[in-house]
């Protein structure tokens, strides 16, 4: 994880300075209220040697497997034990390492490796690196209803972040989803390390199920081709299970709920990779195993905050794929991006549809760049509820029918829930809502 100085610490300034002047992460427009300062999360304590593990963190792989993802400053064995009690590791597996350069960064070595099969609803106590003597704990997701995620957006790394975390660390959640927008390095990669020591404590003992954002893109022409190149390397997600080719766009079952996962920066067009794969996941959904279909996009389709209006993302990804997650009834799309809250009612075609997924924005995890305060007036009537403020979304699924969702505002550092609506599947009492794949 070392930069090398003089020249190429001149061209990381000059290119930061672009980045934050919006050139890379979205320009922006409107005016935000105050925001808070980025932190910087150094290695947890300075005796740390160069083969312990750093910025763990875990992600489904299948139904009873788990991914244990960490960084060592130096190379070592990606091997993870781990068992059922504290200090005793009856299991062991091993995986891969990687690295990448960016500029003049070189990464640690990054370490993936598969653990399982696993059971439902346990806790699991695990260790990275055979000399390790930091022990962590997991627990894995139920296999059956009720299953409770927390979902947030456009984390950042920033005081808000921080107490958006704890709130959301105190939640009983079994799985978090984020729409995209994790760390804000925004090029300057050691702020990637600093995010991972940052969400460790989170991530490290709950699944965290990720997809990008446009600050994960990090290219730069004729510098740096390559776009996506430490998102991919630092948070490999299960894409080849549900037959994706791409880490950016995948799906997997947890309990009863078939979660996608699509890339808003990469092709969405009909002839694309991602809408034919898209196309294919939704005609294999197993409804009597997974009666809930849940989408996470970057960048939402609908929104009536001033930000982020009119973007290609939203717009064309809108008009290709509206239709597929709408004949295959998807229940719930979560989207980031824009800097606030709002729920839509069930939606399709700009109006309001009873057989259509309620669309939400979370984007309000708390980074550096602020609220998104402004929004269009009057408020279309499709949009239920809107505030710009930080705060999380807890979606918890009850059974096949019911699901609860609240959005809990973080009103100067305390939780306050502020938006709580219950989502019951249509097709109960709407025949004419039957999937049509
Ligand atoms: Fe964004």
């Amino acid at each position: 994880m070392a930069v090398r100085g003089g020249l190429g610490l001149f061209l990381t300034s000059v290119l930061l300075a672009m980045a934050f002047a919006g050139f890379f992460g979205g320009v922006d427009s409107y005016n935000r209220p105050p925001m808070r300062k980025t932190l910087v999360v150094r290695n947890l304590a300075d005796d740390l040697d160069a083969v312990s593990p750093q910025q763990v963190h875990i992600s489904v792989v299948g139904e009873d497997k788990m991914r244990i993802s960490w960084i060592t400053e130096t190379s070592t064995q990606a091997t993870v034990q781990y068992g059922t009690s504290p200090g005793k590791y009856e299991f062991s597996a091993d995986g891969t390492t990687s690295s990448y350069s960016y500029l003049t960064y070189d990464s640690g070595e990054i370490h993936d490796t598969v653990i399982g099969p696993l059971k439902p609803n346990s806790v699991y106590y695990y260790r990275c690196g055979i000399d390790s003597t930091r022990e962590f704990s997991f627990k894995t997701p139920p296999a059956q209803f009720p299953v409770k995620f927390a979902v947030v957006g456009d984390l950042g790394q920033t005081g808000w972040t921080q107490s958006t975390l704890q709130h959301i660390a105190e939640s009983n959640y079994d799985m978090l989803l984020l729409p995209g927008d994790l760390s804000y390095a925004d090029l300057n990669q050691p702020l990637w390390d600093s995010f991972g020591r940052l969400v460790e404590p989170l991530a490290s003992q709950r699944p965290w199920m990720v997809t990008q954002g446009n600050h994960e893109i990090e290219k730069i022409p004729l510098i740096h081709n390559e776009p996506f190149t430490a998102y991919n390397a630092r948070w490999r997600m299960p894409f080849e299970q549900s037959g994706s080719g791409s880490n950016l766009f995948y799906s997997f079952n947890v309990a009863g709920v078939h979660v996608i996962m699509l890339g808003s920066y990469t092709d969405f067009d009909p002839k694309s990779a991602q809408f034919k794969w898209l196309e294919a996941d939704l005609r294999k959904i197993d409804r009597n195993k997974t009666p809930w279909t849940v989408v996470l996009i970057h960048a939402p389709w609908y929104n009536s905050n001033t930000a982020h209006q009119g973007e290609k993302e939203s717009i064309d990804m809108k008009a290709s794929m509206e239709g597929l997650l709408y004949r295959a009834r998807v229940d719930v799309v979560f989207a980031g991006h824009v800097h606030a809250y709002e729920r839509f009612t069930r939606v399709y075609n700009g109006k309001t549809d009873n057989c259509g997924p309620v669309h939400i924005t979370i984007g309000d995890g708390g980074n550096r760049e602020g609220l998104a305060s402004k929004y269009i007036d009057p408020k279309p009537d499709i949009s239920i509820f809107r505030e710009a403020s930080f705060g999380h979304g807890q979606f918890e699924v009850v059974n096949a029918t019911h699901a609860l969702w609240t959005w809990h505002r973080n009103d100067d550092d305390s939780v306050v829930s502020s938006d709580s609506v219950w989502f019951k599947k249509p097709s109960i009492s709407d025949p004419a809502c039957k999937v049509k794949t």
